[in-house]
């Protein structure tokens, strides 16, 4: 592969605080230097003036669909879709058909990943079957390397079972990543529940369904040491509560999604299913609550919860299954909704899409530094674009911005130094 300068562009690399004009050196797989100015031959260039270089997006909440729900996403359709938005790592979720809890799925997966264009983690199922009842095979899922679990997409509905999960997941080195839902509160719930629902006359889903099982879960992991990974956060009152327990110094970590902090409840009132997903988009106290949560570091990460699911299946406002795709507009959406309005540096942004879920993972990457995999995206923040659903390489079109005008466009994508996307309209 040689040698591959990506040259004068604007550095953001917050494993090593840098921020500014610098030099990328690539030599094969990995990064050999990041430094003001690399004089050296090379064996290609690309000229990356006035565009942000920063590592490959880590996303660590995707639902591929793959095997058993092809219709939706595949695992090739899915990569693509993740490196168009700047996305070089995933950790796909277990909730497939079959899910993600025996041998065979995981080497099926693992063997179309080898082909795909952005690399994936595998999360496991916490339960057989996401079933809430038997625990997964935790040695197993480590031998094979999995290194996660979740039911995602329901809870682990006993307390009892979650204690399980969090104490066998620790001795296997797996994160546990939980899904908070209260189903009995959700009851039949479609929609948040508040003046929309209500005006709509549709049923609500209470935030006290996901703050139950938020402050279950820390109250777990207080009492068994053993760390917990908060599934995207709606709400303001589980914000907070996770940044009291985090200053306590209980082992938890959480994410929240680009659309929570972008948009309330009021989009619902459109009566457009692609607005409907678990948890729901709920008030602007619930934003507000968001936003200070990324900005003081109560969330460890962004990531998409990218659920695509066919047009057909979204007809139907009422009977539609939650979900919104994310993976080519998270980064867009964060300058749109984070950076610009000034809550939050890019610096920040970066880290929370690449750092920090790399720690939480406990994966390679995220990070620029001499030695690492050369994963990397180069965006030109600057440029303005609206995202067009038919235009979207995912194959589900669901996607909660749709026609939104957004900022910050990908314009390269590389993994272990090869170049895997480049932008062309
Ligand atoms: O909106 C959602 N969609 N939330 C989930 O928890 C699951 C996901 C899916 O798999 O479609
Ligand atoms: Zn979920």
């Amino acid at each position: 592969m040689g040698t591959l300068l990506i040259r004068n562009g604007y550095v953001i690399d917050p494993a090593q605080k840098l921020s500014g004009h610098y030099d990328v050196l690539i030599e094969g797989t990995r990064i050999l230097r990041v430094e003001p100015k690399v004089t050296e031959r090379v064996d290609r260039v690309i000229e990356a003036r006035n565009l942000l270089v920063m590592p490959g997006i880590i996303d660590m909440h995707v639902h591929l669909r793959d095997p058993g729900q092809t219709e939706k996403e595949d695992i090739y359709t899915g990569c693509n879709a993740a490196v168009t938005g700047g996305v070089t790592s995933l950790l796909c979720m277990p909730n497939t058909r079959p899910a993600i809890d025996n041998r065979e799925t995981i080497a099926y997966i693992q063997r179309l990943a080898q082909k795909a264009k952005a690399k994936i983690y595998i999360c496991g199922a916490a339960t057989k079957g996401l079933s809430g009842e038997e625990l997964g095979d935790y040695e197993m899922y480590r031998e094979l390397g999995v290194c996660a679990v979740s039911d995602d997409g329901r809870p682990v509905e006993s307390a009892e079972q979650m204690e399980q999960v969090l104490l066998k997941a620790q001795q296997a080195g797996l994160r546990v990543v939980s899904h908070c839902e209260d189903l009995a509160i959700v009851n039949g719930g479609i929609i948040h529940k508040g003046s929309v629902s209500e005006d709509m006359q549709v049923r609500g889903i209470d935030r006290l369904s996901e703050d139950r099982i938020t402050q279950r879960e820390i109250e777990l992991a207080e009492r068994t040491g053993a760390p917990v990974h908060i599934c995207h956060v709606s709400t303001k009152g589980s914000t907070e509560l996770i940044r009291a327990a985090k200053k306590r110094g209980v082992p938890v970590t959480a994410e929240t999604c680009p659309h929570y902090f972008a948009y309330t409840h009021e989009k619902l009132r459109s009566q457009d299913a692609d607005y409907r997903m678990n948890p729901p988009l709920r008030e602007p106290e619930d934003v507000a609550e968001i936003i200070r949560g990324i900005q003081d570091g109560t969330f460890d990460c962004i990531v998409t919860d990218h659920a695509p699911h066919t047009k057909r299946e979204k007809m139907d406002f009422r009977k539609a299954p939650n979900g919104t795709v994310g993976l080519e507009t998270s980064l867009a959406a964060g300058i749109r909704f984070l950076v610009e309005p000034g809550h939050i540096k890019l610096e920040r942004l970066v880290e929370l899409m690449t750092l920090g879920p790399a720690r939480v993972l406990g994966i390679e990457g995220g990070s620029l530094e001499p030695g690492m995999a050369a994963d990397l995206a180069l965006v030109d923040p600057k440029a303005f674009w609206t995202v067009l659903p038919e235009r979207l390489q995912s194959k589900s079109k669901n996607s909660v911005f749709k026609f939104e005008r957004l900022q910050g466009r990908v314009k390269y994508t590389l993994v272990n130094g090869e170049i895997v996307y480049v932008m062309r309209y």
